[in-house]
């Protein structure tokens, strides 16, 4: 995924939240690839799926797949999890962190509980694997770190107070992390989705430019290649991004998004 790693075969990936949507695409299209990935989630059994589906392709690509059940919002288990990982990698080029959770909100509830572990999945896990990513990436001086946030951190909006929360934070925190490895051959890309059709927005109304999480893979790997800072998956969202951070306050809190 850098200058000096081969874009096809060969390449090593770890992605977080791999165990369906987005980060299960990513794995099914690096595999596909010829790269050897660890996959990371929860649910083993849907991992073990995804190995099982990918034994063909894996074979066709000389990909590999290696499947690990995790629970992102277990930081302290990060480190030697990841060392464990990039050993039987034998090294790594790309880490994705796709984990996210976006659990439904009334409007009257305010529920710390709930609130709290979307921040220890959605942020604290992000940080805990990206800085381990960090520190390899820096010392070999090469490596992409690529962390699914989303179009929804661009404004405070009232449906989910603490899912815009969580993803502002990645942006701030994964922009850091971008202004600080530049200098050491490691590059950050922030990734904004607009609609997915994955488990997470299944059922919810008001969808538009929905994509299926293949098609946000393959956007995602072309914004990590082509070393994009912070992209809209699709683009469009772009413009409604733009357009959204420019509403002032007084008429954002009147509109329901
Ligand atoms: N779908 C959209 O429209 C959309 C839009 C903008 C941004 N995003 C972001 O895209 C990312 C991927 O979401 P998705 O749409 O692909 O939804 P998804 O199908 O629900 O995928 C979420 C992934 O995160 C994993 N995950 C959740 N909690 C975890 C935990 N505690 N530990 C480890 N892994 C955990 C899940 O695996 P397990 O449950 O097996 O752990 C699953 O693999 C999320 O960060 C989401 O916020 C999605």
């Amino acid at each position: 995924m850098t200058a000096n790693t081969p874009v096809r075969g060969a390449g090593r990936a770890l992605v977080v939240g791999a165990s369906s949507g987005i980060g299960a695409a990513l794995v099914r299209r690096l595999v596909a690839e010829g790269y050897s990935v660890a996959a990371v989630a929860r649910r083993r059994e849907l991992l073990d799926d995804l190995a099982r589906d990918l034994s063909d392709a894996a074979t066709l690509s000389g990909g590999r797949i290696l499947v690990r059940a995790h629970d992102a919002a277990r930081a302290h288990e990060v480190p030697e999890l990841f060392a464990a990982l990039v050993g039987e990698l034998g090294g790594l080029d790309l880490l994705v962190y796709a984990a996210g959770i976006m659990p439904k909100v009334g409007p009257a509830e305010y529920d710390t509980e709930k609130d709290l572990d979307q921040l220890a999945v959605n942020v604290g896990g992000c940080i805990a694997w990206c800085n381990a990513a960090a520190r390899l990436f820096q010392t070999q001086r090469s490596g992409t770190i690529v962390g699914i946030s989303s179009i929804a951190g661009d404004r405070g909006r009232k449906g989910n107070p603490v899912y815009c929360t969580t993803k502002a934070a990645m942006n701030t925190y994964l922009e850091a992390l971008r202004n600080r490895l530049a200098e050491h051959g490691v590059h950050v890309t922030t990734i904004k989705p607009g609609f997915v059709d994955t488990d997470m927005t299944k059922g919810l109304p008001g969808l538009f430019w929905l994509i299926s999480a293949d098609r946000a893979a393959e956007l995602v790997l072309r914004a990590a290649r082509g070393r994009a800072n912070v992209r809209y998956v699709p683009r469009r969202w772009w413009l409604v991004g733009s357009v959204i951070r420019c509403i002032p306050s007084f008429l954002f809190k009147k509109m329901n998004v």
